[in-house]
């Protein structure tokens, strides 16, 4: 039986990957395509349900994204969410005006039809979230006013005959009150849905997929530590056990500890080949005499790529090549064309010499919360599928200016001992990231009588939602004086601790 799906077609607006993960949260299947897909190509997914996401234009521009109306036939409910209801009114015959002000912000909403089956157990008024400058002025023919706010007479309306529904405002926003209530509502009393998408059935599907796509081949993946290629390890190892090779190119860039845990995990809990290629003398004699953190981030990318490359050339081409790419990866966000492939570091394109038989994405469906819940149901452990995000080039990127062995050593010494209190003082969970940096200066000291010039320690915590901004995070004084205390007394030549108290922007989290 095909899985039910909600399709959310993308027009451009901002929140639209907020849009698929509510729905899923409600345990539907849902995918974003871009606006540019035909009804055709629409239609072979059979969608359950289909939702018009917002957009930053007027629907009266000829640039702007617009759709077939034939779609509003389809006798599938539609949901159109800012940009996307004033394009149903607009493909309905009904009339868009321009405001003088862009209302913004929270608004209070009035139900004004209260029998709606998209506003059942919603309380009459209540907050909403606005972002729009346009609002429909007239309805279609045949529509109803369900809401309306102050500034905006038609901030809902319907047509239940045709399960056609909008709302000028943003459910998929927490500010919006009832949001969650209004989505669940169109998916559940309008859609008529079962909610029955679950980690447990898409590990289950995906495994017996992956048993009959590979059949008696091998596969290859490139495992870094991250919890997407991890998962996706783990979800390989369920599916054809030792098949599977996972190379693992140790860098000695990682934190301390880490490339240890990747290698006990994957050979002590599953059943794979696991390949580790421990290069760090090679990566710091390519880095010898560095300093510029670009050129650092090159030499350390290209010769990952070598390392690991030449590996799977000598040895593993038969095969399928398989690769952690998740959802968001592949999605260009707020650009109104899902298709888009974005570079990342998640996506890997083999070079012209090297052959498969095919490439595995197992999460390429998943957002990163998705993925978490499958890594814990897989049985991974808390460190890897909790992994704070770790730039690619690791710690040659945190310590700044040239790379050396001793350098490294230093800084993961330092950080092992950041890692430890933080997690004792019960406050790792409400930091988004935290990690020590060797800015590569020293300071003077005194140690007993003797005058010390040895180096100095950063500690770097940010809180954030999507790493673009960030805060640095308010650590309490004892905590930072224990972190402090310990890394000078046990971590051999730092002699002082410094916090950063530096915003993103004009920060960036990274110091290099
Ligand atoms: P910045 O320093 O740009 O970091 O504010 C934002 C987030 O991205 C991570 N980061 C990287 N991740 N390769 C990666 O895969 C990189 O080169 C890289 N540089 C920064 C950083 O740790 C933070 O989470």
């Amino acid at each position: 039986m095909k899985k039910e799906t909600v399709i959310v077609l993308d027009f451009g607006g901002q929140y639209n990957q907020l849009i698929a993960r509510r729905v899923r949260e409600n345990g539907v299947y849902c995918e974003i395509l871009p606006y540019t897909t035909s009804l055709e190509e629409l239609k072979e997914y059979e969608p359950k349900g289909i939702i018009f996401t917002g957009g930053p234009n007027s629907v009266y521009l000829e640039e702007s994204p617009h759709y077939t109306a034939d779609i509003l036939k389809l006798d599938i409910p539609i949901l159109g969410i800012c940009y996307g209801a004033q394009l149903m009114a607009y493909m309905g015959g009904g009339t868009i005006a321009h405001a003088p002000t862009r209302e913004y912000g929270r608004v209070e909403l009035t139900v004004t039809r209260p029998e709606s089956r998209l506003f059942q157990e919603v309380r009459q008024t209540s907050v909403c979230w606005m972002s729009h400058t346009d609002y429909i002025s007239v309805a279609p023919e045949g529509f109803t006013i369900s809401a309306s706010t102050a500034n905006c007479p038609c901030a809902a309306m319907e047509y239940p005959e045709k399960k056609l529904y909008a709302v000028q405002f943003h459910p998929e926003v927490t500010h919006t009150e009832f949001g969650r209530q209004i989505l669940k509502n169109f998916l559940f009393e309008v859609c008529g849905l079962s909610g029955d998408w679950k980690m447990d059935s898409f590990i289950e599907d995906t495994v017996a997929k992956l048993r009959a796509q590979i059949g008696d081949k091998g596969v290859v993946l490139g495992l870094s530590g991250g919890v997407d290629s991890s998962v996706a390890a783990a979800l390989l190892s369920r599916a054809v056990g030792k098949q599977l090779t996972c190379v693992f190119v140790d860098q000695g860039l990682m934190r301390k500890g880490e490339g240890d845990l990747v290698e006990q995990t994957f050979t002590g809990m599953f059943d794979m080949n696991f390949l580790r290629i421990n290069c760090q003398e090679e990566f710091l004699s390519k880095l010898k005499g560095v300093t510029d953190p670009e050129e650092k981030r090159k030499i350390i990318g290209t010769e990952f790529f070598n390392v690991f490359w030449d590996e799977i050339r000598a040895r593993y081409q038969d095969g399928f090549f398989a690769q952690g790419t998740i959802y968001p990866d592949r999605i260009e966000s707020g650009k109104g064309d899902a298709a888009t492939i974005k570079t990342h570091h998640n996506m890997v394109k083999p070079p012209k010499d090297v052959h498969f038989a095919g490439i595995i994405e197992p999460l390429k469906d998943l957002f990163k919360d998705e993925v978490r819940a499958v890594g814990e149901k897989l049985g991974l452990p808390k460190e890897l599928v909790w992994r704070q995000p770790f730039p690619g080039p690791g710690l040659g990127v945190r310590v700044i200016g040239e790379v050396t062995a001793e350098k490294v050593h230093i800084l993961q010494e330092a950080d092992a001992v950041l890692r430890d209190e933080v997690a004792k003082s019960g406050y790792e969970d409400s930091l988004a990231q935290f990690f020590a940096v060797l800015p590569g200066v020293k300071s003077v000291g005194v140690m007993g009588d003797a005058r010390t010039y040895e180096y100095v320690v950063a500690i770097r915590a940010v809180n954030t939602d999507d790493f673009m901004t960030a805060d640095w995070a308010r650590i309490p004084y004892d905590l930072l004086g224990r972190i402090s205390n310990r890394i000078i007394n046990e971590v051999d030549q730092v002699n002082r601790v410094v916090y950063d108290i530096t915003s993103k922007p004009p920060g960036t989290v990274e110091w290099e």
